[in-house]
């Protein structure tokens, strides 16, 4: 593999960044300065530094983000910014998201350039369990809880896996969101009916079909106001990062 190719993928620096730093000697190969970007190395067996620290090849790389509302869960789009353009600080060549959130929803996100991993937790068959937090313009009833918990059908050939929920209370943070983006369908006094008076809800689904909860909820006659994802399979979103940020995680971390 080429020294530069090597140095990038351990997420060093950008290529042409990393043509700067060889070329001024920092780079060693067994010891010896290398100055040649092109020069080829063994990643499992040479020994590379970087200013004197050990350099560790790190081929597959994996973040989590939290994605806010508002960008689209692609590598590239003509219209709206993506979720990879905010890993501006990594280098994101190889980079993907791993299934699709829709463009108003939150939360977690794995973003990796492991494509045999992302197969495998979006293939149909292995069920992955994904958590959301919904917040609904109306209280299921109990009928509309048991129908999702059997499976609900929204339409499609078959009828959904049985989900597993539960109403919740949930804090004020996100409201800020919803009131935005449905201002325009309160009331007058709306800003006091909204004031925590929605209904919350914790949805547990094994599948991953196109607005599988927002049809799920509308099968039921109730409207997703706010949809933030909080888990997927093992992979718990981490309180900490705002929506928007994102953090280094490890293949063990989610497998
Ligand atoms: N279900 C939806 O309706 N939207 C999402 O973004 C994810 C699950």
């Amino acid at each position: 593999m080429r020294l530069d190719k090597f140095l990038a993928d351990c997420d060093i620096a950008t290529r042409s960044e990393l043509k700067k730093i060889i070329k001024a000697g920092r780079v060693k190969v067994n010891d010896e300065i290398a100055k040649d970007p092109a020069m080829k190395i063994n990643e499992g067996s040479d020994s590379v530094t970087l200013d004197g620290a050990p350099v560790t090849y790190e081929k597959l790389r994996y973040f989590m983000f939290n994605k806010p509302a508002g960008c689209v869960s692609a590598t590239r789009d003509k219209l709206s910014e993506t979720v990879i353009a905010y890993l501006k600080e990594e280098n994101i060549k190889g980079l993907f998201p791993v299934g699709r959130l829709d463009k108003d929803t939150e939360g977690l996100l794995l973003i990796t350039n492991d494509g045999p991993l992302c197969h495998d937790l979006l293939s149909p068959k292995k069920h992955v369990d994904k958590t959301y937090i919904v917040i609904a313009d109306k209280a299921l009833s109990d009928k509309d809880i048991e129908l999702m918990e059997k499976g609900i059908d929204i339409g499609d050939d078959k009828p959904c896996l049985p989900a597993s929920l539960g109403k919740i209370a949930y804090d004020s943070q996100p409201m800020t969101y919803i009131l935005d983006a449905h201002k325009d369908d309160l009331s007058e006094d709306g800003e006091e009916v909204f004031n925590g008076s929605y209904p919350a809800y914790s949805i547990t689904i094994h599948e991953g079909r196109f607005h599988q909860i927002k049809r799920m909820f509308e099968a039921c006659g109730s409207r997703v106001l706010y949809l933030k994802r909080i888990s997927m399979g093992k992979l718990k979103l981490d309180d900490n990062l705002a929506p928007g940020e994102y953090k280094k995680i490890n293949l063990e971390d989610i497998i």
